[in-house]
């Protein structure tokens, strides 16, 4: 009994030691273009998935999105997201290769999260990815619309993205939030 808790015990400490080291000693290799190895990168998806699960819960989304939402929220995507996302038939900018983890394309997100854990990623931001956090310059309004337009995306084929695209071309102005760092 004594010998099995004073082995947990050294296996704990050594375990600390180990941690620090790799601290002190630079061992990790922060550079982004290595990508993290496998190990590491399954740790911090499934932590952002778990972390989005279980905050998400006390969300309560609207009941349904109108389709002036999804078009203010293609207005958003395409002025801030879209170089990092893409689009249906829409690359993402050349220089996202060289973020670690790449942003994915998001076609399939609003499938695969729900509009309250959507809402929450929007909001609040990514920690150790180039992910922002929106709730810093957009309202609550604009981020559920945000969520509408990904809630849609699923339907939204190359064909129709691009009518969407002409309809509403990029304003020229600066977004209003440009410039109000805090
Ligand atoms: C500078 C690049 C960048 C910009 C700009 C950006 N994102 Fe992201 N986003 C990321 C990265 C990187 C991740 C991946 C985080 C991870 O894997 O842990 C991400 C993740 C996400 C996710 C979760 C993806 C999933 O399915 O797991 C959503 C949803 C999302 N972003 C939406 C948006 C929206 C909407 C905007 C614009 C308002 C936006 N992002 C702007 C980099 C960006």
């Amino acid at each position: 009994m004594w010998a099995f808790i004073a082995g947990g015990v050294t296996a704990g400490v050594l375990a600390g030691i180990g941690a620090l080291a790799v601290v002190e000693f630079g061992l990790y290799d922060i550079a982004a273009a290595q990508p993290h190895n496998k190990m590491v990168s399954w740790a911090i998806h499934q932590t952002f998935k778990k972390s989005v699960r279980l905050r998400a819960g006390s969300i309560s989304p609207p009941p349904s999105f109108t389709e002036e939402q999804v078009v203010s929220g293609f207005r958003q995507y395409q002025a801030d997201c879209m170089m990092c996302h893409g689009g249906p038939g829409i690359s993402r900018a050349a220089w996202v290769k060289g973020l670690e983890p790449t942003p994915p394309f998001l076609l399939d997100s609003g499938e695969r999260w729900t509009p309250a854990q959507l809402d929450y990623i929007l909001e609040e931001g990514v920690k150790m990815t180039a992910m922002p956090s929106w709730g810093e310059t957009r309202s609550r309004e604009q981020i559920w619309d945000l969520v509408a337009f990904l809630q849609a995306l699923p339907d939204i084929s190359p064909g129709r993205f691009a009518e969407m695209q002409r309809r509403f071309p990029p304003d020229k102005a600066p977004p209003a939030s440009a410039g109000q760092f805090r």
